[in-house]
């Protein structure tokens, strides 16, 4: 089986969240289960440097010519091996090669041709298989509303591949005003209710939901939760009666990617059963984060994206109650500037307490999943995160809000239950900054207990969040739908 993966993020080369670890590891984890498996992917600025880096050739340019609506585009597909996968990264300078983050000129703000950029991921997309793959797929999967385009071309132009959509987020619908139609070439026929129409606009997310043979989402609760008005985005009805099929399918990790036993962004290395480097990670952590530590309190990490989803306004508002309860907040994030301000002024003002680094920083973000306690995910909404995942991995108990992928991979049996190694992290059920609190007052009686939270410890360093099964979940709906 072919499949052939079409997204605007790949880890490393590519990243703003998690949807780049996913495209990195899932595609792994596929080709390794003996699928033939390629990813079509933006060669945004810089790009090219970070994949010769990391050491590998970026192959010679293979054009593609092409046209988006009314505007030809001048695009090559550059060619890396990487593993057992094969990469094509598309090379269009006038929409890729330019400043900014991935998706606009910097902070929230996006690019005016966001639409005809990813209009023509989508369209080299459905030309790259016989490049990557030796002929079209059997399966496109596209993820999030940027690979939306793909999947309307394909159907578009009668390509033979079934189409797999991917919801990483809902909250990102991709919509553009109507004469987003024209101008990538959509054919009107598809601005229906049933796809690509949105309350008189286009969301190209809804256009691929539309078409798809089937949609996953990155969790089984979030498959569930957004068929609801709270978080179905105004889509709920939609997915509920027109999507074909709807599976929620949990994310994995890369295990051997992320492994505190080798991975050399950390001063010392360890294992569950070899704890020793855990606690040098933990006192260099403390030097890099300027945060005075002892070890009767424990160190609290978070590394996010600094937007609404992610519940940092909770704790921002509980700062100096954590600060009075002793606890040491180291945060790593970027995004929006009323977050970034805010935490700027928190480690001003609480300097003891609490540590505030603003970037975007995979090498630290590796250390403080390393040398923290605690890892504190308060999101209003999640629907898969990975940083739990890492935190467990790193031996950082998690601390979150018990929705989507926070409820489906975090175990909280109760404070007996941890203390027996029965459960993996602490779960709070409302977004409130009380129950923020009061959970974080749990992670201090239990860390204040050596025994018990050893073997929390424990039991959260041995979950397998590696891709295996979830991988092995996805060839199988592939297979279901293979024409
Ligand atoms: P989302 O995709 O919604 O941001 P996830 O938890 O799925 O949330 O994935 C976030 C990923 O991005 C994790 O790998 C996390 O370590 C990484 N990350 C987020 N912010 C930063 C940052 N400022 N520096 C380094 N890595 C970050
Ligand atoms: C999105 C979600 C996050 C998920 C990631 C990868 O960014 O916000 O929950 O883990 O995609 O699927």
């Amino acid at each position: 089986m072919r499949v052939l993966h079409v997204s605007s993020e790949a880890a490393p080369f590519a990243q703003s969240g998690g949807l780049a670890d996913v495209v990195a590891g899932l595609p792994a984890a596929q080709a390794a289960l003996g699928i033939d498996t390629a990813v079509v992917v933006p060669l945004y600025r810089g790009v090219a440097k970070r994949v010769t880096d990391a050491g590998h050739a970026l192959g010679a340019s293979i054009p593609l010519a092409f046209a988006v609506g009314p505007h030809p585009i001048d695009a090559s597909l550059r060619i890396v091996q990487i593993g057992r996968v094969r990469y094509g990264f598309l090379d269009a300078p006038a929409l890729f090669d330019r400043e900014g983050t991935l998706y606009g000129p910097g902070g929230a703000a996006e690019f005016p041709d966001n639409h005809l950029r990813f209009a023509a991921l989508g369209k080299a997309a459905t030309l790259a298989g016989p490049h990557l793959l030796g002929a079209a797929p059997d399966v496109l999967h596209v993820h999030d509303w940027q690979g939306g385009p793909a999947a309307m071309y394909a159907r578009a132009g009668n390509l033979p591949s079934a189409v797999v959509a991917t919801i990483h987020n809902l909250a990102y619908r991709g919509i553009f005003p109507k004469t987003a139609m024209t101008e990538c070439g959509i054919p009107w026929e598809m601005f229906t209710p049933r796809l690509v129409e949105f309350y008189d606009q286009v969301s190209f997310l809804k256009g691929a939901l539309g078409l798809a043979d089937a949609v996953t989402t990155v969790s089984p609760s979030y498959a569930h939760e957004i068929l609801t008005p709270e978080r179905g985005e105004a889509l709920e009805g939609f997915l509920r009666w027109d999507v074909k099929r709807l599976v929620g399918i949990v994310n994995g990790i890369d295990t051997l990617f992320w492994d505190p036993a080798t991975d050399s962004a950390l001063p010392a290395h360890f294992t569950r059963d070899r704890l020793e480097g855990k606690a040098i990670c933990r006192a260099e952590l403390a030097r890099e984060a300027k945060l005075p530590v002892d070890d009767q309190e424990p160190v609290i990490g978070v590394v996010s994206r600094m937007t609404g989803q992610k519940g940092l306004d909770l704790i921002a508002e509980v700062a100096p109650e954590l600060a009075a309860l002793g606890a040491r907040l180291v945060v790593l994030g970027a995004g929006e500037a009323t977050y970034e301000d805010r935490f700027r002024w928190l480690a001003r003002t609480f300097d003891a307490h609490i540590s505030a680094t603003i970037g975007f920083d995979v090498g630290y973000s590796r250390r403080i999943y390393a040398g923290s306690d605690f890892f504190l995910m308060p999101s209003r909404f999640e629907p898969c995160g990975l940083g739990q995942l890492y935190a467990m991995r790193y031996g950082s108990i998690p601390i979150v809000h018990a929705v989507g992928g926070l409820r489906d991979t975090v175990q909280d049996p109760g404070d007996e239950g941890l203390a027996h190694g029965r459960g993996t992290g602490i779960r709070f059920d409302h977004a409130t900054p009380e129950a923020l609190l009061d959970a974080v007052r749990r992670a201090i009686a239990l860390y204040r207990d050596p025994v018990a939270f050893a073997s929390l410890r424990r039991a959260a360093m041995a979950r397998d969040s590696s891709w295996a099964a979830s991988a092995y979940e996805y060839i199988q709906l592939y297979r279901s739908l293979h024409r």
